[in-house]
């Protein structure tokens, strides 16, 4: 775990598998679950949210990936109007990095990550590692 967190008012546990389909699945079910907590499919805040999900749930089964594995995500309703997104993947040997290649075609994610997030980071786990991400619910 990151510190401290406040203890959330609801949460979403689901462990997916190591794939692209796992990764999509990902990003349904934060639509999914981001309506529940009020936010429809078309606001701005599960948009966020869902692209937010998606860059790390890639992340995680491609540099996160560890054969016959699964990777987990975590979705905390913080107080405050947080909303607190965890992926889990099962690598601890492989810092994360910033590619500085403007015009390649690798290294967007997390720079959509920064962009997008009030603030993230990565935490080790006793295997792996957790990679953070948070997002207010006020609107602007
Ligand atoms: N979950 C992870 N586990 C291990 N390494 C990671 C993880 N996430 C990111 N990285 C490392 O950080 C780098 C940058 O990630 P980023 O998402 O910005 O780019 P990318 O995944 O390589 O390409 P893109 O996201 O644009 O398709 C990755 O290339 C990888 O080396
Ligand atoms: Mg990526």
């Amino acid at each position: 775990m990151n510190g401290e967190i406040s203890t959330p008012t609801d949460e979403l546990t689901q462990r997916l598998s190591a794939s692209p389909r796992g990764a999509r699945l990902a990003r349904r079910l934060t639509a999914m679950q981001l309506t529940a907590w009020g936010h429809p499919h078309d606001s701005e805040v599960n948009d966020t949210a869902q692209h937010l999900v998606a860059e790390l749930a890639a992340n995680a089964v491609t540099h996160g990936r560890v054969p016959g594995r699964d990777f987990e995500l975590r979705l905390l309703l913080l107080p405050e109007d947080t909303l607190r997104i965890e992926v889990s993947d099962p690598r601890g040997d492989r810092p994360l990095r910033f590619i500085n290649d403007a015009y390649g075609e690798h290294g967007r994610g997390l720079i959509l990550v920064t962009l997008l997030a009030r603030t993230w980071g990565v935490s080790e786990r006793d295997v792996g590692k957790t990679v953070w991400a948070e997002i207010g619910l006020r609107r602007a």
